[in-house]
């Protein structure tokens, strides 16, 4: 038997309540351990703010969005004493083992806390998927999904009134969500971080597009893409606790520049948290749920500085220190395929 503490940090994801309750059932039925759930990620642990996790207070979750323990973007590393107030926390707690479930950001506080001797165990979230050591990550799928349906609404009233529609999806380094909801809405021009984009050749892509007859067009484009001749394109300018820019906005311009350029009456949609809230889809339910299952059985077995994750069909233990090493890019023959179908 052993005292386990559990924390959610970074941005919500769909699919993070599914992993508290299987940590927990198999937890405390396979195993007999006991849980803490620590409220708002890291900023719970320094402040020893936790409650206990049982299977009732778990249960009834699974298919609700967000995470029941709350979340943040606290680095330990940050704050005064940040590795001491860890270490009194578990210790006040009486906790032989830490799992937080998130990004680069919060595995990467986990990391730097495991080369300390902490015990933990990863588990891998983000709807970017932008994570490396894993496939996929839960809440992609739902997010994937949502932007989908989404495209699909905006190609009706781009198609009833002869405009270019520019659709903002997340994506703060990595296109996935940009390349895989375009791909399945049938956008035609798709921008991503990865590859840097010309503003006049999307124009004359529309250009030609248009000159065939088509009088509409999607333009997806991920908050994290770039114009080949400047920087990163926000509304904002804080940067948060990890120093990554609050992006968003890069949709405005677009929509702006687009309807100059080419004479075509262009309208922007930026879809923001609306891809990160609410129920998490089936798929994203049963990867959360294994990656818990798998998580809880890693800490059983000592298996630490661990981060569970997919590898094809199987559910593997990876090093920590190999999934945080790079971000997961898109795949460039992926995104070749997305391709075929621009314009
Ligand atoms: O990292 C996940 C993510 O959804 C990014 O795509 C996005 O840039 C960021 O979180 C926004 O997070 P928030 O506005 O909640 O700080």
């Amino acid at each position: 038997m052993a005292r386990i503490g559990l924390l959610t940090g970074g941005g919500d994801c769909p699919g993070l309540n599914a992993v508290i309750r299987a940590v927990v059932r198999k937890g405390i039925n396979t195993h007999g351990h006991e849980f803490v759930g620590f409220r708002y990620g890291w900023a719970g642990v320094l402040a020893a703010d936790a409650m206990d996790l049982t299977n009732e207070s778990t249960s009834g979750i699974l298919h609700r969005g967000g995470t029941i323990l709350g979340t943040s973007r606290t680095n330990v590393f940050k704050e005064e004493g940040g590795l001491e107030r860890v270490r009194a926390s578990l210790k006040k707690l009486r906790l032989d083992a830490l799992i937080p479930i998130g990004g680069e950001d919060t595995l990467g506080v986990a990391g730097r806390l495991a080369e300390e001797g902490v015990n933990v165990v990863g588990v891998p979230k983000t709807i970017d998927n932008d994570l490396a050591g894993t496939d996929f990550t839960f809440g992609f799928q739902t997010a994937v999904q949502i932007a989908t349906d989404a495209i699909d609404r905006l190609h009706t009233t781009a198609e009833s009134h002869n405009r270019v529609i520019v659709v903002e999806v997340m994506g703060r380094h990595a296109g996935w969500i940009a390349a895989y909801s375009g791909l399945a809405g049938g956008a035609d021009v798709v921008l991503v971080p990865e590859r840097p984009f010309d503003i006049d050749e999307v124009c004359e892509r529309l250009r030609r597009r248009h000159a065939r007859g088509r009088n509409f067009s999607i333009v997806v484009v991920a908050e994290g893409a770039t114009p080949k001749d400047g920087g990163l394109l926000s509304e904002f300018h804080e940067t948060d606790a990890f120093g990554h820019a609050r992006l968003g906005g890069i949709a405005i311009r677009l929509e702006r520049e687009i309807e100059e350029r080419t004479g075509f009456e262009a309208r922007m949609t930026i879809l923001g948290h609306v891809q990160r809230g609410g129920t998490p889809c089936a798929y994203d339910r049963v990867l959360g749920s294994r990656f818990g299952v798998e998580a809880i059985d890693a800490a059983t077995d000592g298996d630490f500085g661990k981060m569970v994750a997919l590898r094809g069909t199987d559910i593997v233990r990876v090093p920590l220190a190999e999934a945080l090493a790079e971000p997961k890019l898109l795949d460039p023959r992926f995104f070749e395929t997305v391709e075929v179908f621009f314009g």
